[in-house]
């Protein structure tokens, strides 16, 4: 039995630390166990240019304890009116990352998201040019497609023409949650590569019901059938390239969570490494968990991996408690004790 784990330090590459007193909650949290971090624009309003970016940037470095190291690799939303010249600027002053679709209304603060993904057509040419990856939220949000379908719809109606369409494109499609997602990037050219977040490696569609409607496992895209677990579980540990670590820690206050129309979102930054651990350790696959964590990322955005390490042992820990934010609390993922904690 293997009793502890040294990886280099990981990277979340899909996080969302949101801004005032939830950003100062939060942040500690993920610059404790990551050294870097995509971070979502999805503010409100939502971070769509490079001096909003900029801007966002500071606020993140100043919610960080001092001394801390942690990189926050910043994002533009892009809109219907994103411009190329002012991406390009943005991504050669280091100032963003890369640049998030969210299609119009697909989940929470993406009322401004693209309409028509054919105005983008100068924006992909140029992410293209400069290889700034595009990060997609996977779903389609037309009306009467299931909301168990709309993963696999956006990779037939969206995805594969985006990709054929952009063939030296880097795109990301975020936490993916289907079979379908996975078999479709395996075999998807090397520009292709996905994330998968640790809930989605744990529960399934079931458990959100378990007893009762558990809002605290609702999120966007949902959870699916366990054959997709499964098959999710089997892509992460596999050590393939094209899959790598994405918390989307998405905090939510409790009462916005804990009501007649709950957001959506799975808050987890202060358990996500702990439970891929576990999962890693339940699949026999330990070996490749430094590769999805901490070598996959940066080796597909082209940045280096980090020399720092960290050291996860067996060892029992509670679940976490609800964190304090502001006037309000958020409650985290998971509702169980976990296996894993950080030595
Ligand atoms: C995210 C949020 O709350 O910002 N929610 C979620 O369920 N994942 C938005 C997102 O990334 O889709
Ligand atoms: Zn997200």
């Amino acid at each position: 039995m293997t009793l502890s784990v040294t990886l280099r330090r990981p990277d979340d590459w899909h996080v969302h630390l949101r801004d005032g007193a939830m950003l100062a909650a939060v942040a500690p949290l993920t610059a404790a166990r990551f050294a870097r971090a995509i971070v979502m624009p999805n503010l409100v309003p939502p971070v769509t240019d490079t001096a909003a970016a900029k801007a966002y940037r500071a606020r993140i470095l100043a919610a960080l304890p001092p001394g801390s190291s942690f990189t926050p690799l910043m994002t533009a939303y892009l809109t219907d009116t994103t411009d190329p010249v002012d991406l390009e600027a943005g991504w050669r002053a280091g100032v963003l990352t890369a640049a998030k679709l969210y299609p119009a209304h697909a989940t929470t603060n993406s009322a401004h998201g693209v309409t028509d993904l054919a105005l983008l057509a100068p924006v992909f040419a140029t992410m293209a040019r400069i290889g700034m990856p595009l990060l997609l939220h996977g779903e389609v949000t037309r009306q009467g497609v299931d909301i168990f379908d709309r993963e696999a719809v956006f990779i037939d109606d969206v995805l594969d023409g985006l990709v054929a369409a952009n063939p030296a494109l880097k795109i990301v499609l975020e936490h993916i949650t289907t079979r379908r997602a996975v078999e479709y990037v395996r075999s998807a050219p090397a520009t292709v590569a996905a994330t998968i977040t640790p809930h989605h490696l744990v529960i399934n569609r079931s458990d959100i019901f378990r007893g009762g409607v558990r809002p605290h496992l609702y999120c966007l895209p949902i959870a699916k059938r366990e054959e997709d677990r499964l098959a999710l579980r089997a892509a992460a540990c596999s050590g393939d390239p094209k899959f790598f670590l994405g918390t989307d820690s998405a905090p939510h206050s409790v009462e916005a969570k804990e009501c007649a129309c709950g957001a959506a979102g799975v808050f987890n930054a202060e358990t996500a490494i702990e439970v891929y651990a576990q999962v890693f350790d339940e699949e026999g696959a330990l070996d490749h968990l430094e590769a999805f964590a901490s070598l996959n990322g940066p080796r597909f955005y082209g940045l280096p991996p980090n020399e720092e390490r960290i050291t996860l042992v067996r060892a029992h820990r509670d679940p976490p408690a609800p964190l304090a934010a502001g006037t309000t609390r958020v409650v985290g993922f998971p509702d169980a004790p976990l296996a894993w904690r950080i030595a």
